[in-house]
């Protein structure tokens, strides 16, 4: 499925592929608690949101230097291009590299040297998203976005991740307003394993622009008619909602019923090395599952580009 399109939804930590996991520990000297890739690779079997993050987590700890990240970061771009990615907006997760004791500046200078290369190399545009972590206090938010002030030069928004449940958006009130002062777009997770509250709290209190996720909003007819009225962005990831046990099967995913309902929807692919593809595989993936036709394709598509935080101009030169 190599139509043109955007990717919105892709954590840079979870294109960590277990090869080059294992690539990485050696070079910097860490022991993985798995014999093998095969051996991590069966790891993959997760319950929830949860049982994913721990794993998630842990793995994080063969990232140390700006190389690593930039290794990362590229091995992403050159897949996803292949994939029919023209432009990516990656979330990263900076609380989870300095709890480690990895400085801020090295990670998005890591990611920024692939990012800088990415259109002449993959012909793939980008942006970058600082995720906080919601199941980490709203002070240590506001610290990972003041750390983040030298570099604000590299970074387009802000948005939340991490476990859902019980870390509701109103928590990060204070941290998103710092951040629009700074004149950062706005997204946070919302509605995988929250409720659909969570949704209408993101909107209202943290001034999101897209919603990430957002599939619970199929439990609240009120809210599907604002969310079309309003035309807010979705960032549906199917693979991962499957993976992590939000839908038992890909037949059952509710994206057809939400694009038949006029959500604006888009497919993402999350975080592919856990997940099991890559965008273009989810396209084909959704296609197979779902039977959504060519023209179903092409509005998801479409969307993923009107809901991208590039400029008209370089909208139309990335379709
Ligand atoms: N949800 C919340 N946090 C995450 C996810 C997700 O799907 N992927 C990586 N961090
Ligand atoms: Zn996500």
């Amino acid at each position: 499925m190599n139509l043109p399109k955007a990717e919105l939804h892709l954590h840079i930590e979870g294109t960590l592929e277990p090869e080059l996991a294992f690539a990485l520990a050696a070079r910097n000297g860490i022991e993985l608690p798995y014999a093998d890739t095969e051996e991590l690779r069966r790891a993959y079997l997760f319950d929830d949101l949860q049982s994913f993050l721990d794993l998630y987590y842990g793995l994080m700890a063969v990232l140390h230097t700006e190389a690593d990240f930039e290794e990362l970061a590229d091995a992403y771009l050159a897949r996803a291009a292949a994939q029919g990615v023209r432009h990516a907006e990656i979330f990263f997760d900076p609380q989870a590299h300095t709890a480690r004791g990895v400085d801020i500046g090295t990670v998005i200078e890591g990611l920024g040297r692939a990012l800088d290369r990415s259109e002449e190399r993959h012909g793939v545009s980008t942006r970058l998203i600082m995720c906080f972590l919601r199941d980490e206090s709203a002070e240590s938010a506001l610290a990972a976005l003041d750390a983040a002030k030298p570099y604000l030069h590299r970074i387009t928004g802000v948005g939340l991740d991490s476990a859902e449940v019980g870390h509701p958006p109103v928590k990060f009130r204070e941290v998103y307003e710092a951040a629009a002062a700074l004149g950062l777009r706005r997204v946070a997770h919302a509605g995988e394993e929250g409720p659909p509250a969570y949704i209408t709290e993101a909107l209202d209190i943290l001034g999101v622009e897209r919603i990430d996720h957002g599939l619970r909003c199929m439990e609240d007819p009120e809210l599907v008619s604002r969310l079309v009225r309003e035309r807010i962005p979705l960032t549906l990831c199917p693979l991962s909602n499957v993976r992590l046990r939000a839908v038992d099967i890909l037949e059952e995913h509710p994206l057809g019923r939400m694009m038949a309902a006029g959500l604006m929807c888009t497919v993402n692919s999350d975080d592919p090395a856990y997940f099991g593809g890559y965008v273009g595989d989810t396209f084909h993936a959704v296609h197979e599952a779902l039977g959504l036709g060519p023209e179903q394709l092409r509005e998801l598509a479409r969307n993923s580009f009107e809901a991208s935080f590039l400029e008209d101009d370089e909208e139309r030169r990335a379709r």
